[in-house]
């Protein structure tokens, strides 16, 4: 018995947010986020529009595509490092927000830009182990909340009438360029159920940890150590916004992904030359391109959005999987390899047969 991908959908907001419009309210220039992370555009989020109601959007479409009810669905699996709410998290909102019956148990799981990664692992255990059949996983964040603007800052950035911004938020807004600019906000979904046909569906995963260096990415305040756990003090040093050693992560990105991949394939028994498409995680250009010439594979066998959605954390997956199929790039009988790495840090490879 496989774990087969039945449908897949996307919740993607619709304000486009081009580099240009990021120079108005902080120092940094559209050749600058280009030339060192391939981003051209991405898209965020209304003030009200959490991941939860991001993945919803994308979890209809998936619903759609499968030609799934909500009845058939067993289980939900819902990764993100953004909820709604501290807590609960988002599998609650999407139960009530959807319309699920009450016996729909739901899992929410974070591992930041592993998540869908490590969703998609969980989901094929919990359909190996009998348990579940027909199982719904969402990868969805929103980042434009970490992105504290003020004074005008966000008008300026979609399409609203821009007020003037002070010289102390623009320097302030400069001072978080590094991580502003790279990340968007969007969702993708798929239905994946147990099925017989023994070819199709997904091979296996490599999943790593290593939390020997959690400070080379992570949010260092709002936490349950901090007592209270959050206060005024940690609003004023910014410690609700995430810190990022971008180099640090970078070198690890590009070494441990193609380290992950070659793990699954060994596992599997497959080359890595046999696979068909390598999908990365957006996090990026510079990282896509490089773990995919660590790998030897072709330019054509690498795809990226990275250009047009930013970083979308557990979504970049779940979008770049539905844009490759909706666009013809997945074919039947191919070999998918998905990887990713983030925050943790965790990260991971699997492979999936078309
Ligand atoms: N605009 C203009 N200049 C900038 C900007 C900006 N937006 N951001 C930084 N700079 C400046 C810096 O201040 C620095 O200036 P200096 O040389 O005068 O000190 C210069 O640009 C170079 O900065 P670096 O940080 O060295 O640039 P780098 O080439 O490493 O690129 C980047 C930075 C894009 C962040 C890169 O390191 C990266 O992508 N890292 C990995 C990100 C990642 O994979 N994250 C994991 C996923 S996220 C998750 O899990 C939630």
């Amino acid at each position: 018995m496989k774990s087969v991908i039945t449908g897949s959908g996307i919740g993607i907001p619709k304000n486009v947010v081009r580099n240009d419009a990021l120079t108005k309210i902080m120092d940094t220039t559209d050749e600058w986020i280009r030339a060192r992370s391939g981003i051209e555009q991405r898209h965020y989020a209304d003030a009200g529009q959490g991941s939860a109601e991001l993945g919803a959007m994308a979890a209809r479409a998936a619903l759609d595509v499968a030609g799934r009810s909500k009845d058939d669905i067993d289980a939900i699996i819902f990764a993100t490092m953004t909820p709604n709410f501290f807590f609960p998290g988002n599998g609650p909102v999407i139960q009530a927000k959807m319309g699920f019956r009450e016996s729909m148990p739901t899992f929410d799981i974070r591992q930041q830009c592993s998540g869908f990664l490590y969703g998609l692992d969980l989901a094929d255990s919990l359909i190996q182990s009998g348990k579940y059949r027909r199982l719904l996983l969402i990868g969805a964040d929103v980042h434009t909340p970490f992105m504290p603007w003020k004074s005008g800052g966000w008008g300026a950035m979609i399409g609203e009438p821009a007020k003037e911004l002070t010289p102390e938020d623009y320097a302030f807004n400069t001072s978080i360029r590094d991580r502003t600019v790279l990340f968007g906000d969007g969702a993708g979904a798929v239905v994946i159920e147990a099925s017989q046909n023994g070819n199709r569906g997904f091979l296996g995963a490599k999943l790593f940890t290593d939390g020997s260096n959690i400070e080379a990415l992570y949010v260092p305040g709002v936490g349950f150590r901090r007592r209270p756990y959050v206060d005024q003090d940690q609003v004023s040093r910014a410690e609700p916004i995430p810190v990022m050693e971008g180099r640090e992560v970078f070198k690890q990105a590009v070494s441990k992904m193609p380290e992950a991949v070659r793990a699954i394939c060994a596992a599997a028994g497959v080359e890595v030359q046999d696979i068909d498409l390598l999908l990365v995680h957006q996090a990026n250009l510079r990282i896509v391109e490089g773990v995919g010439k660590q790998l030897g594979l072709p330019a054509e066998k690498v795809p990226h959005n990275i250009e047009r959605y930013g970083n979308t954390t557990a979504g970049t997956l779940p979008i770049l999987y539905h844009e490759c199929l909706a666009d013809g790039r997945i074919k039947p009988g191919m070999l998918l390899c998905f990887t990713a790495l983030g925050s943790g840090l965790h990260w991971g490879a699997a492979l999936y047969r078309t």
